[in-house]
């Protein structure tokens, strides 16, 4: 039998999300983030499924060409721009929007040649000090810019620290930052996440860039994915490989992390750290068994986990979005 372990990705569920976005931000223009594989979920399958979204952005060139080959004519956006020298032809060659952070990029681009315009996102460090210009070099960064022969239009953004707290100031204070400096610069802005999505809506600006929401993780504090009417799309399911008597006082896993509280059944289910399955997932994580509620019980293991209830060893399934709470 090959391994049982399985992840199911529910499209219906990723479009759901997509809707939420459109719902909550409906005067911007929605740049659907599907890096890193679209989060684990397959990049150009989600692409496919979202008809609606206005541009992609995406981790690096592989990402970038991978969908271009799989014929999106949509914008795509390198969110971490270019990194050397012969990036500047691909990028070009793929017509591909680049996100500029740092002036190493200006002068790749500087020495480059441009033969198409070239769209460029200039982005801004408003506090959360990660990347992007300081906002006062923003004049200096976009003439720059505007210097170089082909290179398009100039947009700005900034990435915020703390959307996903309702109460932390920092939000307020890293957009009006962002508007000093190019607020009223007449051209498109883009500031808000998941979080700020569903909890600043002045951040909203021209562009929303939802990530996380759209595979149905919460991206707010103390909120669950299902009070923000959110669908977990990815669903990871396996079979039980093994349910056993056991006694109360026995042990599971290493560790003997986890204690039977009463004579009881344990399940081993086939699916682990190996997996995917987070290896941080606590003792009580929910899991389903045969759509009944259940709980792991013990360590997770490099491709096992043991699970309580009661039912007969048939299939287990369990939301990552479950697992990670
Ligand atoms: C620049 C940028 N914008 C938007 C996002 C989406 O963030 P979230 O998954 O919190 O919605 C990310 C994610 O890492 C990002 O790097």
């Amino acid at each position: 039998m090959t391994r049982p372990a399985r992840a199911r990705i529910n499209l219906q569920a990723l479009q759901h999300n997509f809707s939420r976005v459109q719902h909550a931000a409906p005067r911007s223009k929605i740049m659907a983030i599907i890096k890193a594989n679209a989060y684990g979920h397959g990049l150009v399958r989600v692409a496919q499924a979202l008809p609606a979204a206005d541009a992609f952005g995406v981790a690096c060139l592989d990402e970038a060409i991978s969908l271009r080959e799989a014929g999106f004519d949509r914008r795509i956006v390198l969110l971490e721009g270019l990194f050397a020298a012969e990036d500047v032809g691909l990028i070009n060659g793929y017509r591909l929007d680049v996100v500029i952070h740092h002036s190493s990029q200006i002068e790749l681009l500087e020495q480059g040649r441009l033969l198409r315009p070239l769209d460029a996102w200039v982005k801004l460090d408003t506090g959360m000090h990660r990347l992007g210009f300081e906002p006062d070099s923003v004049a200096s960064v976009t003439q720059r810019l505007q210097n170089i022969p082909q290179l398009g239009v100039i947009r700005y953004m900034s990435h915020l620290s703390c959307a996903d707290d309702p109460d932390n100031v920092a939000t307020g204070r890293q957009l009006q930052v962002f508007l000093d400096a190019v607020g009223t610069s007449g051209a498109e802005q883009t500031l808000a996440n998941s979080a700020a999505i569903l909890g600043w809506p002045d951040t909203h600006r021209d562009w929303v860039r939802p990530g996380i929401m759209l595979y149905g993780g919460s991206p707010l504090a103390g909120r669950s994915a299902q009070s923000l009417e959110l669908q977990p799309v990815m669903t990871l399911g396996t079979r039980l490989i093994a349910v056993n008597e056991r006694r109360q006082g026995d042990a599971i896993g290493y560790g003997e992390d986890w204690i039977c509280p009463t004579d009881m059944r344990i399940g081993v289910a086939a699916i682990g750290y190996g997996d995917g399955y987070p290896r941080h997932a606590p003792s009580g994580t929910p899991v389903l068994v045969n759509g009944k509620r259940a709980a792991l019980a013990g360590r997770v293991s490099m491709d096992m986990i043991s699970s309580t209830g009661r039912s007969s060893p048939h299939r287990t399934t369990s939301s990552p979005t479950l697992a990670a709470g």
